[in-house]
């Protein structure tokens, strides 16, 4: 079998065979096959499509191209959940530890952050001492002893998407459906969980902008996840507007133990919910949503799932007086309103930029090198449709730098459009997918 041949045939439009796409996964995992044939593929792909099978085989492909976690070890059905990420995502944090608490095993690979949104791993190490570089072992201990661990994701779990993902990254070959469908299954089934809940995001701070683009992607993942045999949820939700009101590390820690005090904002608790009720069904704890509420509300009302994130973050070497006093969490020297320059009610907030506001204050990479201040960021007070005031706060800025302030608030001010009129709020979850 040749590569060029390969990329012919795609560049024609003709539909690759499950050896063709086995043939040229393992030769670019191992090298044999270069970059520039690879980029060549991407570009051809990216023009002509995969049909559903050719975009399982690459998924599956990529999810042998390496390890695969065995969490056979663990007792009961365990339930991974991931989101497509967004601006001020801090939902594993407070899920994580409402689903435990319910009793549904929660083992979970996350990643950290690149660009403007945040990862999982960097919000969890404001607990000073926490960390996700522990062993399997270790991790799977960790699960059958207190019911959840988080680890970073292994160099060795779908090396083949690694790669790839990094060339598509500088070829313009990123947002092509079945190539990110295949991207992030790739990975969750590598990582060994029995169900999948997926959180796609729509809207300005989203991958996929569109709301159709966001349904169409979700229908794809839960294809590929129920075609290989693992009970595939999505929930399309929101992502026109920060997620709750915190966006930055710590800052959005505090948020989610805010949530598992029962204090937290509408949309989160809502988004926790639901995704929560999904990993419940899956798990086999509930049978319908109504039943799956039920319990997500008693975990929060009796503290059980503010027990349990403190008992995960000391058994992953965190600190956890800071789960139950959040003032111990990083602060920033620096902390002062943002005035409105503007009045009428708030019709459209540009997430990515509120997500870059963040990074400018130096809370996001603008490289995998970058060391980020997990003190700074900033919290809205108010969301779309809200009503404001000329010269009253509409957020409140957390940083260490005063010329970074400065720039992070002119470029937030740019990012609000208000209306004279009212403006109605949307629906924040748009559907679901179920398998
Ligand atoms: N996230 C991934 O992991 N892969 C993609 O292709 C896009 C987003």
């Amino acid at each position: 079998m040749r590569m060029y041949d390969l990329i012919m045939k795609k560049r024609n439009g003709g539909v690759l065979n499950e050896d063709e796409i086995k043939f040229m996964i393992s030769g670019y995992t191992e090298g044999s096959i270069p970059d520039y044939q690879m980029s060549a593929m991407m570009m051809a792909i990216y023009f002509q499509g995969m049909n559903e099978e050719e975009t399982l085989y690459l998924t599956r492909a990529m999810e042998y191209s390496g390890e695969t976690l065995d969490l056979s070890a663990i007792h009961g059905i365990k339930v991974d959940k991931h989101s497509t990420g967004g601006v001020g995502d801090k939902t594993s944090l407070a899920l994580t530890p409402m689903v435990a608490a319910c009793g549904i095993p929660v083992a979970k690979m996350s990643g950290r952050g690149l660009g403007h949104t945040g990862g999982t791993i960097d919000k969890l190490e404001s607990f000073p001492g926490f960390t996700t570089g522990i062993s399997t072992e270790t991790f799977i201990r960790n699960v059958n002893d207190i019911g959840i661990a988080i680890m970073g994701q292994t160099a060795d779990l779908a090396p083949a998407d690694k790669k790839l993902y990094a060339l598509r990254d500088v070829t313009a070959t990123v947002d092509n459906m079945s190539l990110i469908a295949s991207s992030i299954m790739s990975k969750k089934l590598a990582s060994g969980a029995d169900a999948i809940v997926l959180d796609v995001k729509t809207g300005s701070g989203a991958f996929m902008k569109k709301e159709e683009e966001a349904f169409a992607l979700a229908k794809e993942m839960t294809t590929l996840g129920n075609n290989a045999g693992r009970k595939t949820y999505a929930v399309i939700s929101d992502m026109d507007q920060p997620l709750g009101f915190a966006v930055g590390n710590a800052l959005e820690v505090r948020e989610a133990i805010e949530t598992l005090q029962g204090n937290g904002p509408d949309d989160f608790v809502e988004l926790c919910m639901t995704l929560g009720s999904y990993m419940l069904i899956a798990g086999g704890k509930a049978s319908d949503v109504e039943e799956a509420k039920g319990y997500l509300k008693k975990v929060i009302e009796d503290g059980s799932a503010l027990q349990k994130l403190g008992q995960f973050v000391r058994a992953q070497g965190g600190d956890d007086r800071a789960v139950f006093d959040p003032e111990l969490l990083p602060k920033a020297s620096i902390v002062e309103d943002i005035l409105s320059d503007r009045e009428g009610y708030i019709s459209h907030i540009e997430c990515d930029e509120i997500g870059v506001c963040s990074l400018i204050l130096g809370g996001g990479r603008e490289t995998k090198e970058s060391e980020i201040d997990l003190s700074v960021g900033l919290v809205l007070r108010g969301k779309v449709g809200d009503f404001v005031k000329k010269g009253e706060s509409i957020a409140v800025i957390h940083g260490n730098d005063r010329d970074k302030i400065a720039q992070a608030k002119e470029r937030f001010l740019k990012a609000y459009s208000f209306s004279k009129s009212p403006v109605e709020k949307k629906p924040f979850i748009k559907g679901v997918i179920t398998p």
